[in-house]
């Protein structure tokens, strides 16, 4: 006999059949139902059994955890909660779970005590769907890609570059710690190293996808980076996965628009592919905000997607959204941590959250960012931006940083700069050395072409999908400063 999975059964019923089944126990009740769930669905199948006929030594080892299988005759069911359930025939336990030691007991246990078993948490009804969700999403993103004709880029995780000139980088090397080769100055020599010079897990796949571009037309990354910032934050983690579209011939504009379109269709995909753990999850939001205050409840989970999927994102240069939080009230009455003075400065969360929470209560793409707080690669902008009064402004340029309520910023992407020049200069202004990336610069010398691309943080999007608050319960196992168990 084969299995049926707990979905394809509640999919397609068959009233009267013999059904087999395998799962894990959740519950257990009046030493009759059986509540099993296989990861398949957020539902249970209700398992009934006649006790009375049934050896009492082994029904005492159905306890929740413990792994069993079950044939039955599936029926409609007496009680309400299911639609149908299988009255057993037989069942074994296939593997025991010790309810004095199994931690996962039947009751509502926190976010924070889950963190700590995180091998376990899966078979929790959250992190079930969660998990669910978070394949959904990644199936979308390929989806959306493929169908536009994008090829996917697997760049290197080992590298010898840092992308974003951060410094935020995990050093790769096979040294011995305490006994490492030095040369004549007393420094440590990475040519006698592995690869024969200083590498680092990539913080980004960008430059390896711009290359790709420049010949495949169409392309994208979606991988593991890697950020050694000790930034200790809901929104923030060591090791999580991005998705970076690079894309030959586009501009900013050309960027912002795929960027949108992308967001959505993983957003409509969701709504279309996992109604039920959407369900789940948003009365799980509803039931964790009961104790806020009215007006700091957030919209419910699906309406909050749909909008998402349906309203057009704001668009504005960081030079208006300036003008916006300096003339803003938290700003006038100092109750932002940072006060906006003038131009210039980086936007700090509290002020991203005010623009798209409080102001233009929708997601916010952010344009043209001063050049001395964005990345190299960036295309300088070729005129000023037109200053407010009372506003002193400098170069930008073409940044666009995308901004979700509740997330922050989801994605961050640019045009490139393109013309050899005006990028050896930038290069030499944030003190790279040329020949660490002289095959990026040969790709301004032969068939330049304007071209941009982004990130967006794949974590970061099924934070804001499944409407749950801390980063570290997306991802299976989160990888923290002081956290890297599992
Ligand atoms: O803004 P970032 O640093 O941009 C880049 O890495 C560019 N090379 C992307 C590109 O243009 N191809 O990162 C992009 C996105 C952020 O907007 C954020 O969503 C996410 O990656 N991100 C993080 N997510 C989780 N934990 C962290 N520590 C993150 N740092 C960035
Ligand atoms: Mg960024």
């Amino acid at each position: 006999m084969k299995r049926v999975t707990v979905a394809a059964l509640l999919k397609n019923p068959e009233i009267g059949s013999e059904t087999l089944v395998r799962g894990w126990v959740r519950t257990f009740r009046s030493n009759r139902f059986i509540a099993i769930n296989d990861g398949s669905t957020i539902n249970n199948i209700q398992a009934v059994v006649d006790f009375e006929n049934e050896d009492e030594n082994e029904l005492k080892r159905i306890t929740t955890g413990a792994a069993v299988e079950v044939i039955g005759e599936l029926v409609e069911s007496q009680g309400k909660g299911q639609s149908v359930e299988l009255v057993v025939k037989s069942f074994k336990v296939i593997g025991d779970a010790d309810p004095d030691e199994y931690p996962l007991q039947p009751k509502k246990h926190s976010l924070e005590f889950l963190r700590e078993i995180a091998h376990l948490r899966f078979r929790t009804n959250t992190f079930g769907a969660v998990n669910r969700v978070r394949h959904a999403m990644i199936f979308a993103v390929h989806k959306f890609f493929n169908d536009k004709g994008f090829y996917n880029i697997h760049t290197p995780i080992v590298t010898g570059s840092d992308a974003e000139g951060a410094g935020e980088m995990f050093r790769v090397t096979t040294f011995d710690l305490d006994n490492a080769p030095k040369n004549e100055a007393g420094e440590i020599d990475f040519k006698e190293d592995f690869f024969g010079k200083e590498t680092n897990l990539t913080v980004s796949g960008q430059l390896e996808a711009e290359l790709a571009a420049l010949a495949l037309g169409q392309v994208y990354t979606f991988g593991p980076t890697f950020r050694a910032e000790n930034s200790n934050t809901t929104r923030h983690l060591a090791e999580f996965w991005m998705i970076e579209p690079e894309v030959a011939f586009n501009d900013l504009h050309d960027n912002m628009d795929l960027a949108e379109e992308m967001l959505k269709y993983c957003v409509q995909y969701a709504l279309d592919h996992c109604k039920e753990d959407l369900a789940f999850l948003s009365q799980r939001v509803t039931e964790e905000e009961k104790s806020k205050p009215q007006d700091q409840r957030s919209m419910e989970l699906v309406e909050k997607l749909k909008f998402v999927a349906d309203n057009d994102f704001v668009r504005l240069t960081y030079t208006d959204a300036i003008d916006i939080l300096r003339n803003s009230k938290p700003n006038k009455k100092k109750k932002f941590n940072y006060l906006i003075e003038g131009w210039g400065a980086d936007l700090q969360s509290e002020h991203e959250r005010f623009l798209v929470e409080k102001h233009f209560k929708k997601p916010v793409i952010l344009t043209n960012y001063p050049a001395t707080i964005k990345a190299f690669y960036m295309r300088q902008d070729d005129e000023l931006p037109e200053a407010k009064p009372g506003m002193e402004v400098g170069p930008t340029v073409s940044a666009m940083d995308i901004l979700f309520p509740g997330i922050g910023e989801i994605v961050g992407g640019s045009q490139r700069e393109e013309r050899l020049d005006v990028l050896k200069q930038k290069i030499a202004d944030f003190n790279i050395p040329e020949e660490h990336v002289w095959w990026y610069l040969d790709t301004r010398k032969f068939g330049s072409v304007p071209h941009s691309g982004f990130g967006l943080g794949f974590e970061r999007m099924v934070l804001f999908v499944t409407g749950m608050t801390n980063i570290r319960d997306v991802i299976p196992f989160p990888r923290t400063p002081k956290n890297a168990e599992f």
